[in-house]
């Protein structure tokens, strides 16, 4: 893709994903407006990406009048920033006024100011649990959390701004994604960067439930192209499309992957309740994005974890400091 002459804004780009999609929107030769209040976010994701033409600037996107400066001479708005599934367990009202109430400003800011194109990353949250496998865009909507409700209502606003006023929208459903960069603090913390790092550390990996709870993993890379590919072209406008691997996995299986990848073949899996609201079973149907864009993911879930474990390894970290920040309930976070 040649982006030369181009000018992007990412909203939570200092992110995991956005940090990402920034890379390769910068290999691609576009100019990029990175925006993140760092609140889960960091300046070192993007520090070596940094340049004239690429700047961050930490910036709320609540703030309305900072971002409408930021959007003037766009050719496009990718929106990723938002606060994550755990914040919403402790406190909704945030992440709604951040998820829901913020992607609505913006795209009400990106429409009159004449930024040709939206680009909306949602989430497979927005499905909750699969009521048939694999699930297609078309699958119902029935998110278990307010995270969920509100990335759904983020959704519904981007259609409807393309319904109403034939606005360039496109709606992106990433499912769960991992790589270097992804969380294993505090709320944000993912399964898969706590399952690698606690195995490191001679730590048991922490299955809430049963374990026959499924995802479907996406290396970063692969869910970056995608939201970078589906938010571009001509035949995704006014669509809302699945970005995964279409492959489904236990989180029970995922433990047993990691103890092959770490070669801690006898690390130890234990099990405590249930995290209040968890989406049982998430597998992507991914025909769509390939017959729009021609997606198919380059990364399987054995590579990626070891690209990952790499990643750990060259940091100059151990896992037992990197995971001094690690809470292990951590929908439990007071606000
Ligand atoms: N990580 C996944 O597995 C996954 C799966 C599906 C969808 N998504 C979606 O992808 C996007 C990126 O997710 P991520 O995993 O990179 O999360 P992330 O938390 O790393 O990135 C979100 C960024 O938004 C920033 N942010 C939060 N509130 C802000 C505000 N008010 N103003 C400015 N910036 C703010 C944070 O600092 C953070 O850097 C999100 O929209 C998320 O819903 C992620």
């Amino acid at each position: 893709m040649n982006l030369q002459g181009k000018k992007y804004l990412v909203t939570g780009g200092a992110g995991f994903i956005g940090s990402e999609l920034c890379r390769q929107l910068q290999a691609a030769g576009a100019a990029v407006h990175i925006v993140d209040n760092l609140a889960n976010g960091k300046r070192e994701n993007v520090a070596d990406i940094l340049t004239p033409t690429c700047q961050l600037h930490t910036t709320d996107i609540r703030d309305l009048d900072q971002m409408k400066a930021l959007l003037d001479g766009c050719d496009g708005l990718f929106h990723l920033a938002c606060l994550g599934v755990r914040h919403s367990i402790h406190s909704p009202m945030e992440n709604h006024d951040v998820n829901a109430t913020a992607t609505l400003n913006l795209l009400r800011l990106a429409h009159e100011g004449g930024v040709p194109r939206f680009v909306y990353v949602s989430s497979s949250e927005v499905y909750g649990t699969a009521q048939s496998v694999p699930q297609p865009e078309a699958h119902p909507t029935y998110p278990m959390t307010v995270y969920g409700s509100a990335k759904l209502a983020g959704e519904c606003y981007t259609r409807a701004f393309h319904r109403t006023y034939g606005y360039a929208t496109v709606v992106i459903r990433p499912f769960n994604s991992y790589g270097p960069r992804s969380h294993h603090e505090g709320d944000s913390g993912e399964v898969i960067p706590k399952f690698l790092l606690r195995t490191l550390a001679g730590k048991p990996m922490v299955i809430f439930g049963d374990g026959s709870q499924t995802r479907d993993f996406t290396f970063v890379s692969d869910t970056a192209r995608g939201i970078l590919e589906a938010g571009l072209a001509d035949t995704t406008i006014g669509e809302t499309v699945n970005i995964g691997s279409g492959f489904e996995i236990t989180i029970q299986a995922l433990a047993e992957e990691v103890r092959e990848v770490t070669g801690r073949t006898d690390a130890e899996i234990i099990h405590e309740e249930d995290r209040p609201g968890d989406v049982l079973r998430l597998y992507a149907d991914t025909t769509k994005a390939q017959g729009l864009i021609g997606f198919a993911p380059r990364v399987s879930l054995r590579e990626g974890l070891s690209q990952l474990l790499a990643w750990y390894q060259s940091q100059g970290h151990s896992a037992e400091e990197l995971l001094q920040n690690e809470i292990v309930k951590n929908w439990e976070v007071k606000a």
